[in-house]
């Protein structure tokens, strides 16, 4: 998917504000995401950990259950932010939570450096497990 230039700068700049609200006081990874919908609105998130570590949740799984909230099911494009030299991909579990909405989405990663990824979900999650797999095995089952 192509982004128009404004369309990706707002895009950008949601998930590098969203991360001034990052609660990381465990890991200091402070991340921000923002996804653009099927709607053409921007949801943004961030990571909220937890003192009992594996509650700790992605900023861009924040962002897209933000947008699933608020009754979007689409999601074309994502940006990932962190105040880092290099640019962070998104981690597996968000990977996986990309897809149910945005199989073929644009992903973005930006950084503090000059330097960013620009990649698709598709490459990112290759034969990914979706919703199109239990529409499959509903049907076999004769339901
Ligand atoms: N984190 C994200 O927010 N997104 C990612 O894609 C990778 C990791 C967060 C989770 C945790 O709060 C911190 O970064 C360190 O893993």
């Amino acid at each position: 998917m192509k982004l128009p230039a404004p369309l990706r700068r707002q895009l950008e700049s949601a998930a590098r504000r969203a991360a001034k609200a990052s609660y990381s006081p465990y890991s200091k990874f402070r991340v921000g995401a923002a996804v653009l919908t099927g709607s053409g609105r921007i949801y943004a998130g961030t990571n909220v950990e937890n003192a009992s570590y594996g509650l700790c949740n992605c900023a861009e799984r924040t962002a897209i259950f933000t947008a699933a909230a608020a009754g979007e099911r689409v999601v074309k494009a994502v940006a990932v932010y962190t105040p880092t030299p290099q640019p962070t991909a998104p981690c597996g579990a968000c990977r996986q939570v990309i897809n149910e909405f945005g199989p073929d989405a644009l992903v973005i990663s930006v950084c503090q450096g000059s330097s960013r990824l620009e990649t698709t979900l598709d490459q990112l999650l290759p034969s990914a497990f979706g919703p199109s797999d239990l529409r499959r095995r509903r049907k076999k089952a004769g339901r």
